[in-house]
C-alpha cells in the first residue's frame, strides 16, 4: 500500500473520531513489516486525562493483531494541516519501530509530507 492510500484510510478513520470535548478528530493508519495496515481514531473521556490519541489507538490494534514492526503511519486531522504526533505518541512509535525506521507521513493541503521518527524524536530513550 502506498502513502496516498494510507492518508486516505486516515483520513476515513478520523470520521470516526469521538471527540465531545475538543472536537478535533485525528484518524491514524500505520503500515506494518506484515503488509498489513490497521486504523485508529482518537477517542476522548469526559475524565479528559483518559482520552487516547488516534496513533496510539492504531499501535494497540496492530500490537493486539500480532504486529510488532511498524514501517510507516499516516496521521491526518482535517482541523490541522501537517498533523504529527503528539510527544507521548512519538514514544509509543518508537517502541515498535521497524529495523529500518519508520516514516510518519502528514499532509499539508494536496500534498503528503513524510517524515522520519528519528527526526521527530531525537536522542530518545530505549531500552
Ligand atoms: N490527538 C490525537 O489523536 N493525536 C495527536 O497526535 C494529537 C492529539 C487528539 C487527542 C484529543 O482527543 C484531541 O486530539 C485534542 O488534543
Amino acid at each position: 500500500m502506498n502513502y496516498e492510500e494510507m492518508m486516505k484510510i486516515a483520513e476515513e478513520a478520523s470520521k470516526r473520531a469521538y471527540t465531545p470535548y475538543s472536537k478535533f478528530a485525528v484518524g491514524a493508519c500505520v503500515l506494518c513489516e506484515s503488509g498489513n495496515t490497521y486504523i485508529g481514531c482518537n477517542f476522548e473521556n469526559s475524565s479528559y486525562g483518559l482520552t487516547i490519541c488516534a496513533e496510539r489507538n492504531a499501535v494497540g490494534t496492530a500490537v493486539a493483531n500480532g504486529e510488532r514492526k511498524i514501517n510507516a503511519i499516516a496521521v491526518f486531522s482535517p482541523d490541522m494541516q501537517n498533523c504529527t504526533p503528539c510527544g507521548a505518541c512519538r514514544q509509543v512509535l518508537k517502541e515498535f519501530e521497524a529495523d529500518g525506521g519508520m516514516d510518519v507521513i502528514t499532509k499539508i493541503g494536496d500534498e503528503i509530507r513524510v517524515h522520519k521518527l528519528d527526526e521527530l524524536l531525537p536522542e530518545c530513550f530505549k531500552l
